[in-house]
């Protein structure tokens, strides 16, 4: 049986991660496409000859034209520009909207039955984007967002306490901005609500670094935006889509009516499994962290409204 294949849209800095992060999963053929000439072709040559080394047995491949893409199951898209420092993920709207449209009509015309996994900025618009202009399903149309953020509160709220990352878990629901929504009774250590193990202030400001956490990176870097976490979290997404793993993490999905929201992308609890988003999972939130939500999700419909005026 042929492998699956998986095609990644943009071959920068989070692309290439992602492309290496899935080759090394050996779970499907990757496909890279770029605009610049060359460049995809020769990290993806770079990449294959890593592969004796680095236990990779699946093929990678670079190219510029959308027709290599054809029979990919999944779709991750990273094509864009990324943020530089003082820039909100907003102020990418015009810019990346274009990009995109033009990636997800190819996406239309070469891989009309794939999953789409959103990555680029801002997140939950482009995901409303793709939705709109595909078509598809909107079990086949998602965006990473919710797994980078969530892994980034595991990763602080195990420098906190000083224990291993394994063992933590953390939730975030919203949108993927300043206004995303850390959820410290659905996060824990072992199985300990991180509520029983840490003072509020400690708490409160873990969640204001995960809320900054991308900020806080491109700060650091200066001439980009962060890439092996968001590289690492969009290959989980795949590997739960492709394994049919039924893995329960927070995704930018369309919501219709769960969580008291309708026709909007936010990031909330879904199942990934074969289908794409088989199914919205509603946790009981508490009125505080419910109004947050709503916030955000308003914020991110306001985006899209301003999308929308820039398109007309
Ligand atoms: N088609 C294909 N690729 C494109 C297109 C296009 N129309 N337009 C731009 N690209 C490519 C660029 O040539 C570049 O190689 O997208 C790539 C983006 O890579 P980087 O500039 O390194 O940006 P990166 O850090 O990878 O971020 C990409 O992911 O996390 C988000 O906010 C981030 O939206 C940004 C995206």
């Amino acid at each position: 049986m042929a492998n699956a294949k998986v095609a990644v849209i943009g071959a920068g800095n989070v692309g290439a991660s992602t492309a290496l992060r899935l080759a090394q999963l050996n779970i499907a053929d990757i496909v890279m496409t770029d605009i610049v000439e060359g460049m995809p072709q020769g990290k993806a040559l770079d990449m294959m000859e890593s592969a004796p080394l680095l236990g990779i047995d699946v093929s990678i491949t670079g190219t510029n034209d959308y027709k290599d893409i054809a029979g990919s199951d999944i779709v991750a898209i990273t094509a864009g520009v990324p943020r530089k420092p003082g820039m909100s993920r907003d102020d990418l709207l015009k810019i990346n909207a274009r990009i995109i449209g033009e990636v997800v009509d190819n996406v239309v015309k070469h891989a009309p039955e794939s999953i789409i996994v959103m990555i680029s900025n801002p997140l939950d618009v482009m995901t409303y984007l793709a939705y709109n202009k595909t078509g598809f399903d909107k079990k086949r149309v998602m965006g990473m967002a919710g797994v980078l953020d969530s892994v980034r509160l595991r990763c602080f709220i195990a420098m906190e306490l000083g224990v291993s990352v394994k063992e933590v878990s953390a939730m975030v629901l919203g949108g993927h901005g300043d206004s995303m929504v850390p959820l410290p009774d659905y996060s824990t250590v072992s199985g300990i609500p991180i509520v029983k193990l840490l003072p509020k202030d400690a708490i409160d400001r873990m969640i204001a670094r995960t809320q900054k956490a991308g900020g806080e990176i491109v700060a650091l870097l200066k001439t980009g935006s962060a890439y092996y976490a968001p590289a690492a979290a969009a290959a989980a997404m795949v590997e739960s889509i492709l394994l049919d793993q039924k893995q329960l993490l927070p995704c930018c999905t369309k919501l219709e009516g769960e969580y008291g929201l309708s026709d909007v992308f936010v990031g909330v609890p879904v199942v990934l499994g074969k289908e794409g988003v088989e199914k919205v999972v509603e946790l009981p939130l508490s009125p505080e962290d419910s109004e947050k939500l709503k916030s955000s999700a308003d914020h991110v419909k306001s985006t899209i409204e301003q999308l929308k005026e820039c398109s007309d």
